[in-house]
Formats: C-alpha cells, sequence, structure tokens
C-alpha cells in the first residue's frame, strides 16, 4: 500500500475516542509542573488568564488549571470534547492557531505538542503572529518542539498498550522523512483495538513539521519575541530537544 492513500489525522476526528488511551492525562504531569514554574518564574503569583492553542484533549492543561485562568482553542471539535469534560471551568472556542483572532490579550500563550502541525514556515510564522496577537505587553509565549531537523532521527518508532478496562489499545508509531527537501515528516500510526475480546485494526497518518532549530529561533524573534531555550523533557522514547519560551517586547501594542 502506498502510504499516500492512507488517510490523514483520523486521530483528531472519527479515532478522537482513543486519545485518553493514546496519551493518558497522567503522562503530562512532570511536563506540567515544569511549564508551571517557567509561568510562575516569569509572570510572578497570581491567577493569570492563559490562552493554549491546539489543546487537544486538554491533558496538558489539566495540570495548569488550578493555577491559572484558561481558555482553550483546536481546530478539531472532538478533540475538544475530551477538554470540555476534563478541564468544565475553561472557556473552549474551535479555532486555527494561525488565524484565531479573540480580540482579548493574555499573560501567557502556549502551544504544547499541537506546534508539530505547522508543516511550512508560512504556517509557524502565522501561529507565533497568533501568539503575539493576544500578549500584554510583557507577555510569555512557550511552545514546545517536538523535533529540529538537526537531531531528527528516522525512522521513530515507539508503541504502548493501555486499557480502560473495557477498551485496550496498542498504539504504534512509526515516524520517518520521505523528502528530506521539505519541512514535513510523516507519521503512520496503527491502533489495535480489543473491545469484549474482539479485535478491530485501524490506522492512519499524520504529517507533521521538521524545521531547523535556528529557524524556530529567527522566527519567534522576526515575531517580536525575546527568546530563551530551556532544556527539554523526555517524552515517550525520546527527549524533547528543547522549550523555547519568548517574552514579548514591553513596547508593543
Ligand atoms: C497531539 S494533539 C494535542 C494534545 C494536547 N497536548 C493534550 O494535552 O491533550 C494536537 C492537536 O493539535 C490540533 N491542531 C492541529 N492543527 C491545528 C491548528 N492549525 N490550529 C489549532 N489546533 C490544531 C489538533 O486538532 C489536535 O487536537
Amino acid at each position: 500500500m502506498d502510504p499516500a492513500d492512507i488517510q490523514l489525522h483520523r486521530l483528531y476526528d472519527d479515532l478522537a475516542y482513543l486519545w485518553p488511551l493514546v496519551s493518558p492525562p497522567e503522562d503530562y504531569a512532570d511536563e506540567a509542573r515544569y511549564w508551571r514554574e517557567i509561568l510562575r518564574d516569569k509572570l510572578g503569583p497570581g491567577c493569570h488568564a492563559i490562552l493554549e492553542l491546539g489543546v487537544g484533549g486538554g491533558h496538558h492543561l489539566s495540570h495548569l488549571t488550578a493555577d491559572f485562568e484558561a481558555t482553550a482553542v483546536d481546530l478539531s471539535e472532538q478533540m475538544l470534547r475530551h477538554s470540555r469534560r476534563l478541564n468544565p471551568g475553561v472557556e473552549h472556542l474551535v479555532g486555527d492557531m494561525r488565524t484565531i483572532r479573540l480580540g482579548r490579550k493574555f499573560r501567557a500563550v502556549l502551544i504544547h505538542d499541537a506546534i508539530s502541525h505547522m508543516q511550512t514556515e508560512d504556517d509557524l510564522k502565522a501561529a507565533f503572529a497568533t501568539a503575539a496577537a493576544h500578549l500584554e505587553p510583557g507577555g510569555v509565549f512557550i511552545t514546545s518542539p517536538d523535533h529540529f531537523r538537526d537531531t531528527f532521527q528516522d525512522p521513530l518508532v515507539d508503541s504502548s498498550t493501555r486499557s480502560d478496562g473495557e477498551t485496550e489499545l496498542t498504539f504504534i508509531e512509526y515516524s520517518y522523512d520521505p523528502d528530506p527537501g521539505d519541512t514535513t515528516i510523516e507519521t503512520i500510526l496503527f491502533y489495535l483495538i480489543r473491545r469484549r475480546g474482539e479485535l478491530r485494526i485501524e490506522w492512519d497518518r499524520l504529517l507533521t513539521g521538521l524545521f531547523p532549530r535556528q529557524r524556530w529561533l529567527d522566527l519567534m524573534a522576526e515575531a517580536g519575541f525575546q527568546v530563551e531555550e530551556r532544556p527539554g523533557r523526555p517524552v515517550d522514547i525520546r527527549w524533547q530537544p528543547s522549550l523555547l519560551v519568548g517574552t514579548l517586547s514591553k513596547n508593543a501594542d
């Protein structure tokens, strides 16, 4: 089968119901603690207003809602349904991180792993512009690239088996770079779903962005941020290359 014939992004559509078994909320606790420390360090005490773009199932955000007043945006209504259930006090909106304009400013904007869905430099620029447009002067933008082109290992393979008592999911991911000349990589996903003794197999494909580390730093700076690179964290089988923390100029309007 030609990978191009595999349907794209079912994980955020008809297979979104599996998200809590693909990547459960508890897996984000350590990472969210790290983000909270950075937010506290930058913003000081208080229940600051924060915006997460590409919130997905809200698993990462669920560890921050006790400390901050959050608003959440995602392209997928199916994914937002998980986040609404998990984060009932949060305002949820359907929207594209490249174009949405809420007409409101926040103390911080977060784009967690959803930033990997920016497939071109223009996408990345647009997402950074959205972050800047929603920040008060001196506000903080945090984002976490999954990979840099400089260090991406091809192929990257991961698997897990998890159960919620009714459904057991074995999830296999295979990420590779079919064309090193462009700015995307492809991930083929297999889902082996066992319910009441019956096994069903589904698959889909994700296209995500891959950019050199220096392009991330340059494009964030061009969007008006003073950028700091913080050490990355372990995620599944790999290390996140780094966390990028941008502070918007105090003179920005
Ligand atoms: C891996 S999931 C995020 C999971 C999330 N970190 C969590 O804790 O549950 C990636 C999300 O990015 C969203 N997404 C992809 N492109 C987007 C865009 N242009 N604007 C907003 N959301 C987008 C997808 O709909 C998906 O929900």
